[in-house]
């Protein structure tokens, strides 16, 4: 991709499209079940976490720019009523960031991108914030 191209690319696009946002989705996943430092994150989910998968690639796939995965499924995300039935204090909050960044880390996602992107997803993830702590 020339940089005129990466200057005008989506989100979605930068990572690879699909298969990229799957594989980031995975790599995040895969590490909230491996790293003990993510445990109390992983503590919240399900045991099987194929359906978080799934809902986390179709939401960031709109959310980065590409096909409305989500929206087309379940109607507006409503995410921070959705994320109520769990406890997401500053340690929630921490890890859920911890893991994302270094899945994008380990996928070699391109660095000024992966800034940018924590740095949304911060705000997102402390808006998701209930109870204190
Ligand atoms: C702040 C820390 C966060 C915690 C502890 C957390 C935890 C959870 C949990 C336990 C679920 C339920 C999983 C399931 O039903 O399989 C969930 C669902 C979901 N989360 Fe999060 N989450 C956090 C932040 C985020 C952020 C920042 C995003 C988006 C960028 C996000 C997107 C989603 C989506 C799209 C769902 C599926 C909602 C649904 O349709 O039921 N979460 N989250």
């Amino acid at each position: 991709m020339s940089a005129t191209d990466a200057a005008a690319a989506t989100p979605f696009e930068r990572l690879g499209g699909e298969a990229g946002v799957r594989a980031l989705v995975d790599r995040f996943y895969d590490l909230m079940d491996l790293e003990p430092a993510y445990a109390g994150l992983r503590a919240l989910h399900p045991v099987a976490l194929d359906g978080s998968r799934d809902k986390l690639f179709w939401f960031l796939s709109g959310w980065l720019g590409g096909p409305n995965h989500y929206t087309d499924r379940f109607g507006h995300p409503r995410l921070r009523a959705r994320h109520l039935p769990y406890a997401i204090g500053i340690a929630e909050r921490d890890q859920w960031m911890a893991c994302m960044v270094q899945a994008m880390d380990e996928q070699a996602v391109d660095t000024a991108l992966a800034q940018r992107l924590a740095e949304a997803l911060y705000g997102t993830a402390d808006w998701m914030r209930n109870k204190g702590g």
